[in-house]
């Protein structure tokens, strides 16, 4: 399945490319990513590894002279993503960027490689969303934070009749609005530092998490 559902995303998300830096403006997008970036404070010299990267959004939020690896499937994606890095550099930003097309349920990098790892709306993407967390863990170093930002059902809740019936048509065009964090987030040596939705009752939620190999999952 998760082949196939691979096939697919990279053919969806061609498509997707060719309007998202439009889409990825409009709230409850702009206003997530703004929230998540000022509980993050990424500090200068970090190790940052962006999952998923897309049109690479998050690097406009990146100190200076970072060092980034943007990680994505889609090659649509990634050119916009090199785009937007170029652009950057040309302002003087001095980003040390590097480009990866990838999976991010078998990311492409050592363990304990990154500082900070961000997962901005993956979580939703991915075919299989507990490797792809569970890699993130395995890509940050002891210590280090990882960043989510995605719209998840509350821990408890039944998704309503026409969630469900939504839901169909938007895991077609590449996003399950379905899944738990809290179910994805079991088991995996990680502890929740702070947990925002976006506005309350909102299923946009921004999250920092801090990777703590000597415990077990803390929710
Ligand atoms: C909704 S976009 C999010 C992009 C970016 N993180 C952001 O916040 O704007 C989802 C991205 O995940 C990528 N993607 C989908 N499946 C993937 C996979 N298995 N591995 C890596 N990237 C994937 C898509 O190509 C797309 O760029």
């Amino acid at each position: 399945m998760t082949p196939f559902r691979n096939a697919w995303n990279r053919v969806i998300y061609a498509g997707w490319s060719l309007v998202y830096n439009g889409l990825i403006q409009l709230p409850p997008y702009r206003r997530g990513r703004e929230l998540l970036w000022r509980m993050a404070e990424p500090v200068a010299g970090e190790r940052v590894l962006l999952v998923g990267v897309g049109t690479g959004i998050d690097l406009d939020y990146l100190p200076a002279g970072a060092t980034v690896t943007g990680i994505d499937l889609s090659p649509s994606m990634l050119r916009l993503a090199r785009r937007r890095a170029e652009d950057h550099n040309r302002a003087g930003r001095n980003l040390g960027v590097q480009f990866i097309q990838g999976d991010a349920q078998q990311l492409p990098c050592v363990e304990g490689e990154f500082d900070l790892v961000v997962l901005a709306l993956i979580l939703s993407v991915v075919p299989e969303p507990v490797p792809c967390l569970a890699e993130a863990v395995r890509a940050c170093k002891p210590g280090g934070r990882i960043l989510v930002f995605d719209k998840f059902l509350a821990e408890s809740a039944q998704p309503r009749p026409i969630r469900r019936i939504i839901n169909l048509l938007t895991r077609v065009f590449g996003t399950d609005i379905n899944r738990r964090f809290e179910e994805i987030a079991a088991g995996l040596p990680l502890k929740v530092c702070e947990d925002r939705p976006l506005a309350p009752g909102n299923s946009f939620r921004a999250i920092e998490l801090r990777h703590t190999p000597s415990r077990p999952a803390e929710q």
